[in-house]
């Protein structure tokens, strides 16, 4: 079968099935193209809640589908690829966050939503990369422990000084290999260009950019700018995603090692043989563990994703 027939059997399984299809950004183009929506971190995890049907499949990493499955319990909810993880969301565990807790405990702990449904279980509240700063200023405490990205904290504490942000050593692999020196390289090959990163980037990465946000952030104003080329400094299916959506416009990688391997994990295979019940990993989770999770993700939602 090639994609395009392939592409065409998921179409039809998925509405036979009652499957919602939902895609992070970073996975393959051949499988944005089926999904019924694509997007951010929080956007998935709210997304899932409002689809009318049954079962949702999530392309991307684990702690994504565990989201999904926390919000949805009644849905059935599957990951395409076992395999594919988050190395970041493995760092920390529960019984490490609840001694630093215990030695901190006028703090707020704030989870970035890339862990696992059991740290979410003693965090105070979830944060997405596009929610970060805003969930900070709005949290009615002045001292925020942020877990595990400690760039994404430094970036939220630069953003929201008025507030005392304590970091632990974490943080995404894929981004935080990032070199300020490779920004410096890109921008002389490219002086035109507009910088725009993730801030799970390194600080000396950030520092030098012209906008930091989340996936979906980076794309909206990449397509809403009247510049004409931009250097991404993300994932690098965004660049491609946008070059797409964007012909008359010029998207650079930030550097070609912007790859992560667990979003690459997930083909379009993947998908076609869950939906015909030939692979995949339903998520289940014990009660107890959804209903502790749910109170950080409903504490984000409630301070406005
Ligand atoms: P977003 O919150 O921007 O979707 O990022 C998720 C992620 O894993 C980034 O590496
Ligand atoms: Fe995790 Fe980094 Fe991959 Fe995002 S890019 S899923 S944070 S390893």
């Amino acid at each position: 079968m090639n994609v395009y027939a392939m592409q065409q059997e998921v179409l039809r399984l998925k509405k036979e099935k009652d499957m919602c299809i939902l895609a992070h950004s970073y996975v393959a183009r051949e499988i944005s193209e089926i999904a019924d929506f694509v997007g951010d971190s929080y956007m998935l995890s709210v997304k899932a809640e409002s689809v009318p049907n049954q079962n949702v499949l999530l392309c991307g990493v684990r702690f994504m589908a565990e989201t999904v499955k926390i919000l949805s319990p009644e849905k059935h909810v599957f990951l395409s690829n076992p395999v594919a993880g988050c190395p970041m969301a493995e760092q920390m565990d529960k019984d490490m966050i609840a001694q630093v807790k215990a030695q901190l405990p006028d703090y707020t702990v704030m989870a970035y939503v890339n862990t696992t449904a059991e740290l979410k279980t003693i965090a105070d509240v979830c944060v997405t990369s596009s929610s970060a700063v805003k969930i900070a200023r709005a949290i009615d405490n002045d001292k925020i422990l942020f877990i595990p990205d400690c760039n994404l904290g430094a970036f939220v504490a630069k953003s929201v000084p008025e507030k005392t942000v304590r970091l632990l050593q974490g943080g995404c692999p894929v981004h935080a290999a990032v070199r300020p020196d490779a920004v410096r390289a890109a921008k002389q090959l490219h002086p035109d260009a507009l910088v725009l990163v993730h801030p799970e980037c390194v600080p000396g990465v950030t520092e030098q950019a012209d906008y930091v946000g989340s996936t979906s952030g980076i794309m909206d104003f990449a397509k809403a700018s009247q510049a004409k080329e931009f250097i991404i400094g993300t994932e690098i299916s965004i660049a491609e995603h946008l070059q797409y959506d964007c012909p008359d416009k010029s998207f650079y990688p930030l550097t070609k090692d912007l790859i992560c391997p667990n979003m690459k994990s997930t083909t379009l295979v993947d998908v076609y043989r869950v939906l015909t019940g030939q692979a995949g990993e339903e998520i289940l989770m014990d009660a107890e563990t959804i209903t502790q999770a749910r109170r950080c993700i409903d504490k984000m939602i409630e301070l406005g994703g």
